[in-house]
């Protein structure tokens, strides 16, 4: 039977939540409001950039209300049960005029943008929305999280009725990582191939350094020391260059 290809979670949506049930997602929104608590007051404006079905934010409403999800995807953000705000967008096409006091964006979303033109215009957005002393944090796969990964590239799950196999692979010339998703059901077969771009540690800081931000911090994931260029993943917390602390 011949696959029909989709777009990136057009049907991966189904199987989510499966799919992310080894994500501590109550661990992980206590370490982002760790991180963001210093710069950040509870009634402040909060924006979540590719925010998917709304899964962190539903639970990070418990430290700022007043959130606004975004994502690319219409498929990942009406299917989330909460009562969420959401706007379907383009992380690089923002479009607000308002600024927020924290902008963040999780799970290796930000790799989805697989141009440098495209990530210096999300920086560029951020600076024009970020307010005078609000940060914006997002985190980073890096390469070793890659190879970890292709270490073991097949894997398999079900979810009721949905069978889906996950092939991961990684280009070390063009540092591109796919995940290739084949899911089943209804007697269909369709696959989804999402592309994201495994940049090297610095080159954010030069694209940021280019769109007038500043990184005030740049943890491993999930801690407060210092990251590296041979770390998993990498935590940005970043400023606006004319109110960073230098
Ligand atoms: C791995 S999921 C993470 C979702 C959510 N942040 C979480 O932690 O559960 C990646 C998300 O990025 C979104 N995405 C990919 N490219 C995007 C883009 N250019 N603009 C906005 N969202 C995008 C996808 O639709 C998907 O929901």
């Amino acid at each position: 039977m011949p696959d029909l290809e989709v777009r990136p979670y057009e049907k991966l949506v189904f199987v989510y939540d499966h799919l992310m049930s080894h994500v501590n997602y109550k661990l992980w929104t206590n370490y982002i409001y760790k991180l963001s608590k210093p710069y950040v007051s509870s009634n402040d404006k909060v924006l979540e950039l590719a925010g998917g079905n709304g899964m962190f934010s539903n639970i990070f409403l418990k430290f700022y209300p007043n959130i606004l999800v975004t994502d690319k995807s219409f498929e990942m953000l009406s299917s989330g049960k909460n009562k969420l705000r959401k706007v379907c967008c383009e992380m690089p096409y923002i479009p607000f005029k308002n600024k927020f006091d924290l902008i963040y964006c999780t799970f290796d979303s930000i790799n989805y943008l697989t141009n440098k033109k495209d990530l210096l215009k999300l920086f560029k957005e951020v600076y024009n929305i970020l307010s005078k002393n609000g940060i914006f944090t997002f985190d980073v796969s890096l390469e070793r999280n890659s190879l970890k990964y292709v270490a073991v590239p097949l894997r398999t799950g079900r979810r009721k009725n949905i069978r889906y196999k996950h092939l991961s692979l990684y280009n070390k010339n063009s540092r591109i990582h796919k995940n290739i998703f084949e899911i089943r059901f209804k007697g269909k077969i369709y696959k989804e191939i999402h592309r994201q771009k495994i940049y090297p540690l610095e080159a954010y800081f030069d694209l940021l350094e280019k769109a007038k931000l500043l990184a005030v911090a740049c943890y491993e994931s999930f801690s407060f020391e210092n990251a590296k260029p041979t770390s998993q993943r990498a935590q940005f917390i970043i400023k606006k260059i004319n109110n960073a602390v230098i």
